[in-house]
């Protein structure tokens, strides 16, 4: 995720971007840039780092122009640097680009135009965009972003100016969000609609492959197919805050509803076409792959959220690639003298990249010898430059608390790394192998369907939230589920809630239930449901209210649970990708009814950067 601005009109274009981006920096501030046209060249400047250090660089300077266009980035490909920060350009400098969103082609893109002689400066996937354009141009910039637009596989929204058209920019979108601003003689683009305003009210949201050639006196918008449209204009009557959100009045609740796109981001661009037919997984930040057929274990480290991500892996490992897996809380593991040696894979997961027990475990088990993978939200993060090898999760920035898209952007990755491991190492068959490749594609589509459903988890929450305990139950990948489900409870309700493997209850847990008690009962793996219908039955015969979480249709549990909440049908190996999300809803939801701050619960901070 990152932040696009541009403008024309007859003001300076310099603040007015600055200005937009600051509205931006929730989108991504690792670096910043802009290109502004001014006395008949590009000027680009950029600076890794937050907004303030590009304002700082070009404090006391005048670019002046009136065509411009701004970036504030979250990075994706190649790490946050000066070189590395939008806008990319030709080689020449006459075109400047900034986009955001993943180009999944971008490294056939590159390796084709390296062999027309193009140099690339970056390892970003923007650059491949500036280089096309340039190659497509015959005097018409416009059909040149509509030729290499048809070339670009993936999702983007993007602005791109040219110093052979001081009148206009070209703005595009697809899967990503851009919208137009209109003024007074002044026209503006936007990945967000806060950033325009301070300008203008008067806003069109583009739709999927629009392209739009913007003017200080008009905009004329087309189809991918080049058919002019016109736009339909809105007023926006939000407060800047409430458009920060998007709309949505917390950032947990905008955080959960991207899990779609955050999902697709993470798992489409490591699924390439394999050469002998059917899909393979590939991820370009792994050497190799034969490192799997030499492991013995596999040891994953992580706290919290990212833990629990772990939990979920552990199982799907073990059933996967048949390694032996365990999952250690890293502020644990920290102490330990942990056995390690080189056939031990060694992963750690972190949103932040920056929480101090798993840095202090990375270290350590460093310091033993291993070699050490990090599954991590933040490029450039200290996590990511000690490990020896990162994979980057694409949730985009995380600003509520409580995590929510990094956790299941966090188990896609585990997923992927999984199914490969069972593939190369033969523990998997290629229909499994292709079979679990087709179940992760769908999961952005399934779990839309499940966030389209709040409303029903809403009013659970309305009745349950003044439970004074709320216990998760659940075997194998639903104890995993339920372990993050209760943290979520926990974290923004301040409800008092645990998860506990299902078969354990008897052993001492189920003396807790009583008549003030909710169970939910995560029930998603086919073979499990008669054993968690009777921990369901011994829960409600002492009282407690009961909430199946389950996939299945044929109304079995309607009998055993009080109510039942039903996911799309998934794999059980997959079902913790979903089966959260109600969770997360109904955590959220308590919260809300409590009267708390769901993005900023007590006692609790984003980055636990201490021990
Ligand atoms: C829970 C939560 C925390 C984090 C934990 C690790 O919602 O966000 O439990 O998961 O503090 O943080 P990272 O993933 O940044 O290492």
């Amino acid at each position: 995720m990152c932040g696009i601005v541009g403008y024309v009109g007859a003001r300076q274009a310099t603040p007015a971007l600055l200005g937009a981006l600051r509205k931006l920096e929730y989108r991504g501030y690792d670096s910043a840039g802009i290109a502004v046209l001014s006395g008949g060249g590009l000027v680009v400047e950029k600076a890794k780092g937050m907004l303030q250090v590009l304002e700082d660089r070009i404090a006391g300077r005048e670019i002046s122009g009136c065509l411009g266009i701004g970036h504030t980035r979250w990075a994706t490909h190649g790490e946050p640097s000066d070189v590395n920060a939008h806008p990319q350009t030709n080689t020449s400098g006459t075109i400047a680009v900034v986009h955001n969103g993943i180009v999944e082609n971008h490294q056939r893109l590159k390796e084709w135009l390296q062999s027309q002689g193009v140099v690339f400066r970056t390892r970003t996937d923007t650059e491949t965009i500036a280089h096309l354009i340039n190659y497509y141009y015959r005097g018409n910039i416009f059909d040149a972003v509509l030729k290499t637009l048809h070339k670009l596989e993936g999702a983007y929204a993007l602005c791109v100016i040219s110093s052979d058209f001081p009148d206009r920019l070209i703005a595009a979108k697809k899967e990503n969000p851009l919208v137009l601003g209109f003024g007074r003689g002044e026209n503006f683009v936007a990945s967000d609609v806060p950033a325009l305003l301070e300008h203008t009210r008067e806003v069109y949201y583009m739709d999927e492959g629009e392209i739009a050639a913007v003017y200080g006196d008009h905009v004329d918008v087309f189809t991918g197919r080049g058919e002019r449209i016109i736009p339909r204009v809105q007023h926006v009557d939000w407060d800047v805050d409430a458009a920060e959100k998007g709309g949505y009045e917390h950032f947990m609740l905008k955080e959960m509803h991207e899990q779609p796109r955050a999902i697709a981001d993470t798992v489409k661009p490591r699924i390439i076409d394999a050469p002998g037919g059917g899909r393979d997984i590939f991820f370009e930040e792994l050497p190799g792959t034969d490192f799997w057929k030499d492991a013995s274990r596999v040891v994953i480290a992580a706290c919290g959220t990212a833990w629990h991500a772990g939990v979920v892996a552990r199982y799907a490992f073990e059933r996967f690639a048949r390694i032996p897996t365990e999952a250690e809380t890293a502020s644990e593991y920290r102490y330990k003298n942990p056995i390690l040696d080189s056939r031990t894979v060694f992963i750690v997961v972190s949103q932040s990249g920056e929480t101090a027990d798993t840095l202090a475990a990375v270290r350590l088990a460093k310091s033993r010898g291993a070699r050490v993978m990090a599954i991590t939200n933040v490029v450039g993060s200290t996590l990511s430059r000690e490990a020896d090898v990162r994979i980057y999760t694409r949730a985009g920035p995380e600003i509520a608390v409580a995590s929510t898209k990094a956790f299941t952007t966090q188990l896609v990755c585990l997923y992927l790394l999984a199914l490969k491991a069972g593939f190369v190492r033969g523990a998997l068959s290629p229909e499994d192998y292709q079979k679990g490749i087709a179940e992760l594609l769908a999961v952005p589509d399934k779990a839309a369907e499940i966030l389209a459903r709040k409303g029903v988890i809403q009013k659970e929450a309305a009745l349950q939230f003044n439970k004074n305990k709320v216990f998760f139950i659940g075997r194998l990948f639903d104890y995993a589920a339920g372990l993050e489900s209760a943290l979520k409870l926990k974290e923004i309700s301040y409800t008092h809630s645990e998860a506990f493997a299902a078969g354990e209850l008897k052993h001492g847990p189920i003396a807790l239930v009583d008549d003030r008690t909710l169970v939910i009962a995560l029930a998603t793996q086919r073979a499990l449901f008669d054993k968690i219908a009777s921990n369901i039955a011994q829960v409600s015969s002492r009282g407690a209210v009961t909430l199946a979480i389950t996939q299945d249709t044929s109304g079995y549990f309607d009998q055993a649970a009080d109510q039942v909440f039903v996911i799309p049908q998934v794999d059980d190996a997959f079902s913790p990708l979903l089966s959260v999300i109600p969770a997360q809803l109904f955590a959220y939801y308590c919260a809300i009814q409590k009267g708390n701050n769901p993005d900023r619960p007590r006692n609790l901070a984003k980055s636990v950067t201490v021990e």
